[in-house]
């Protein structure tokens, strides 16, 4: 019996042994972070403990100021010795965008494919499924959609201050400000890509069989809660699918072409539902798409929304510089969507929010061929990198957005940094092509413009009215506040844990 477990053991060694040498061989020239386990394997965080020699998928945040620095170079090969395969992690923007730009070549692994738990979906499928549902939700990302957007985040607002803890206090002190922006968001996604109607103040204590119930599971996006959210959802949405397949018929029986107010996501979905062969949907994947849109479409946002508000509390004179640039803009008025372009300024804080902050930090994709990546400082030595087909890439936008080639004061919270400056000798703003906080290629984020439009709508009105700060400890400064609450939590989105903001009235509406 014992030499069966010592043979067992042994063989293990040797095949280990045999991996981890075949994966320096491959990538001799790039430089190691070696550790237990691969960072992909859950399992290796429940049976060993997590730390530098098993850092699951926090070497990515762990590593932002050290990783590549370190070794002079914008790719490491992680060596899993005991469990896993060695993958490359890479901060470089260019070989980033190289990798995003072909989703034939490059393609999703399956093994990080957690969130079809409802369906195959846009977000975890590859093509030829992921094309088909990008046409489908595509379109449904339009000005009519925007300017939706704009109009409920505006009456859910002035709902708010309408609401007697905000109309009764010129200070306020909101110990979790993520809850609100958490609401917000949803209120955006429910009302414009699903037009189901959900109000700001909408009774909190009947949730049954509204969208409020999933209000309460869905915020919590780690992957243990996505099994209850989404039984949740199908008990919700399956009523309300059978009613619209209903309403469509009706629609293209009568006129013979769905109606406006159908071709926002969720109508989109059911009608290809309906259709047979290549263009339609079979009933798992509308579950699925609209379970992603729900969950990709309010938890990045409301995170990135209640970051920003958090860095600016930080940095007083950025917020002074913001709030006279909106009074410039709209005065004492609720915005509109027309003023979007012009308030630049406040998408700029968003963006260097989500450049320090980015809600959607890593993709992973797999080399369908061999392939060849240059770049500058890809490697200590310049050299190009040779890709052997079959290996697994992280895409670290956490790294790629704190590149000190693309970002100078990386870390730092620069708003600034994305405004053109009348000074000649000030560097240029970073090009919007080297920026990843919503990836990149034809697989970019559907809901950037979506996002980009809800949070400087809601950024704007809240700027306009209020001063936020923050509480800090008894002599805590600035900076250890930041460290204790904006410490993330990775996981189907970057977020962090409650952000208690102290807000202070500006205007006496
Ligand atoms: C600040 C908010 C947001 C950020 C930072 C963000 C970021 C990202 C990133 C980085 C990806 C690429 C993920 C990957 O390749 O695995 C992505 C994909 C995606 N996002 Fe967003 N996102 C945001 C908001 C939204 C919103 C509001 C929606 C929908 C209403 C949305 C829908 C999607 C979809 C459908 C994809 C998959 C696209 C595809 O694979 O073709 N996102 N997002």
């Amino acid at each position: 019996m014992l030499s069966l477990w010592a043979t067992a053991v042994l063989a293990y060694i040797l095949w280990r042994t045999y991996k981890v040498a075949t994966a320096l061989q491959t990538y001799k020239r790039i430089p190691k972070y070696y550790c237990v386990a691969d960072p992909i394997t859950a399992l290796a965080g429940l049976i060993i403990p997590r730390g530098w020699w098993n850092p699951g998928f926090s070497i990515t945040w762990n590593g932002k100021e050290t990783l590549y620095t370190v070794r002079s170079s914008e790719v490491v090969l992680v060596v899993p010795v005991f469990f896993g395969d060695a993958l490359l992690m890479t901060s470089s923007p260019e070989v980033c965008k190289e990798i995003l730009n072909d989703p034939t070549r490059w393609s999703k692994p399956e093994r990080i494919m957690g969130l079809d738990v409802m369906g195959k979906n846009v977000i975890a499928s590859n093509p030829p499924v992921w094309r088909t549902h990008r046409k489908i939700a595509a379109p449904a990302f339009d000005d009519q959609a925007f300017s939706d957007v704009w109009e409920v985040i505006t009456t859910a607002y002035n709902q708010m201050m309408a609401s007697p803890d905000w109309k009764s206090t010129d200070v306020h002190y909101v110990p979790a400000f993520n809850n609100i922006t958490t609401r917000i968001a949803l209120l955006a996604i429910v009302k414009c890509g699903f037009n189901i109607p959900m109000e700001w103040n909408q009774d909190q204590d009947d949730k049954s069989g509204s969208f409020d119930e999933i209000a309460v599971t869905l915020p919590n996006s780690s992957l243990r809660h996505i099994a209850a959210a989404s039984e949740a959802l199908q008990r919700i949405l399956r009523e309300k699918i059978i009613t619209k397949k209903k309403e469509l018929s009706l629609e293209l029986e009568l006129d013979g072409a769905v109606s406006k107010a159908n071709k926002n996501l969720f109508g989109r979905f059911v009608a290809a539902s309906q259709r047979e062969g290549d263009r339609g949907l079979d009933a798992s994947e509308i579950m699925g798409n609209l379970f992603v849109f729900l969950l990709a479409g309010h938890d990045t946002t409301a995170h990135s929304m209640v970051l920003t508000l958090a860095l600016l509390a930080g940095q007083p004179e950025d917020q002074e510089r913001v709030h006279r640039h909106i009074k410039s803009v709209i005065g004492d008025a609720d915005p509109t969507y027309d003023d979007y372009s012009s308030l630049a300024p406040v998408q700029h804080c968003l963006y260097e929010a989500i450049r320090l902050f980015p809600a959607g930090w890593i993709t992973m994709r797999l080399s369908g061929m061999d392939e060849v990546w240059s770049a500058p400082q890809l490697t200590p030595t310049g050299e190009d990198v040779v890709v052997q087909k079959g290996t697994t890439v992280m895409v670290d936008f956490i790294g790629a957005c704190r590149n000190p080639r693309h970002f100078p004061s990386p870390h730092d919270f620069v708003p600034l940094r994305w405004a053109p400056s009348n000074d000649p000798d000030a560097p240029p703003p970073p090009s919007m092509d080297t920026f990843l906080g919503f990836s990149s290629g034809p697989r970019t984020c559907l809901g950037k413009k979506f996002a980009s439009v809800e949070a400087v709508c809601f950024l704007t009105l809240l700027l306009r009215d209020w001063k936020v700060g923050v509480k800090l400890a008894p002599g805590e400064s600035m900076q250890a506040w930041r460290k204790r609450v904006l410490q993330p939590e990775l996981s189907t989105a970057l977020k962090t844990g409650d952000v208690p903001l102290l807000l202070t009235r500006r205007l006496k509406r």
